[in-house]
């Protein structure tokens, strides 16, 4: 079987989860591995058994024996890095969101059109086992016309402090961006591009969400959706249709336990989890890529950009700007 030979860029939290989930699946492997730091690079490559280990992005894109680049930085540079390794040829898995942006989701995927190059957004819920079963529920209309879906990601980080990558808007800060973009996918993967949006927010006062929530209104439905880094809270999932409901259990991007309840009567599924749920983005990107497609059918560039819309819409009624905007 062939095999897909991965490069991380980034070494951080994320980067952590991604590689011990890579070393789950059979017809990879972690080939390099670059950091600003190459102390972190060199600890990352012994730990995850990478083969090579750079001090800096550029070297890790020149790597002939690298067909693949997860991008695990913070949000700002998430297109620089994605356009530079896709320009040497490279396919890309970039973390969420893909850009700051619309402009920027667009000049990704402009790049990788003209390279013809894989390219995915890792929004991972997406292939989730207990995802991909509510969303086959859905399409078997087992809970008929969807009227509402209410979902929303939240978490206390506010000891993290005013300059971490939460709250720092040089670094990406504000849980639309981060953890919002969950609930916003949600709402519009089962509904889609909704006819009005409303939003509110609580904004620091380096001027990022705190605190968010916003509504998205179909003509026959309505998708309510929040997010926060000010407080815990326990996260399910809701929608409802005219012929039933199904709940996806705290916390419902990651969960592998989903309900679907039919006049009263409740059907649950627990479907276990590979590794830390990691695993089926990167099953989807090595099937892409071995296959020679350059996105993934499940999640399309389109896609990543409708959201990335979205997210400029709410951010405009919110006056939430970042220095890409400018
Ligand atoms: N899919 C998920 O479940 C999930 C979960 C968490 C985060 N994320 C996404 O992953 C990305 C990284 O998040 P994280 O929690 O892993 O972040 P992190 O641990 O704070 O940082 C990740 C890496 O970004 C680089 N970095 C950090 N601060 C920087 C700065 N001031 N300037 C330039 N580079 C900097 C560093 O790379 P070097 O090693 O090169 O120095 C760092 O190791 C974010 O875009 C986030 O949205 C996704």
């Amino acid at each position: 079987m062939k095999s897909v030979r991965w490069g991380i860029v980034g070494l951080g939290n994320i980067a952590n989860k991604f590689a011990g989930d890579l070393a789950l699946i059979p017809n990879c492997s972690l080939q390099a591995v670059a950091s600003s730091d190459s102390a972190r690079a060199n600890e990352f490559a012994r730990k995850y058994k990478a083969k090579n280990s750079y001090s800096n992005y550029t070297d890790l894109f020149r790597d002939p024996e690298v067909d693949l680049v997860y991008i695990a930085s913070l949000h700002p540079s998430h297109a620089a890095l994605s356009i530079e390794a896709i320009k040497y040829g490279k396919g890309v898995l970039c973390e969420k969101p893909m850009g700051m942006n619309a402009k920027q989701v667009k000049q990704i995927i402009q790049a990788a059109t003209e390279a013809n190059v894989f390219l995915m957004e890792a929004l991972w819920t997406r292939f989730n086992p207990a995802f991909e079963q509510t969303h086959q529920w859905i399409l078997e209309n087992k809970i008929g016309n969807l009227r509402y879906i209410n979902a929303t990601f939240s978490f206390n980080g506010l000891n993290r402090g005013v300059d971490s990558r939460l709250f720092n808007p040089e670094k990406g800060g504000g849980s639309l961006l981060d953890i919002g973009i969950y609930p916003l996918f949600l709402g519009y993967h089962f509904l889609g591009i909704p006819e009005t949006i409303k939003a509110s927010a609580v904004l620091t006062k380096e001027g990022v969400d705190e605190q968010l929530g916003f509504i998205f209104s179909y003509p026959k439905a309505q998708a309510i959706m929040y997010s926060s880094f000010a407080h815990d809270e326990d996260m399910q999932a809701r929608i409802c249709g005219e012929l039933g409901e199904i709940y996806m259990n705290s916390r419902w991007h990651e969960t592998g336990e989903i309900k679907l309840v039919l006049n009263g009567k409740e059907y649950s599924k627990s479907l276990p989890i590979n590794g830390k749920g990691y695993t089926y983005e990167i099953i989807e990107a090595n099937s892409c890529f071995l296959n020679g497609k350059t996105q993934s059918s499940k999640w399309k560039w389109q896609q990543s950009l409708d959201i990335a819309i979205l997210m400029d819409a709410i951010r405009k009624q919110t006056n939430i700007v970042y220095p890409a905007d400018n």
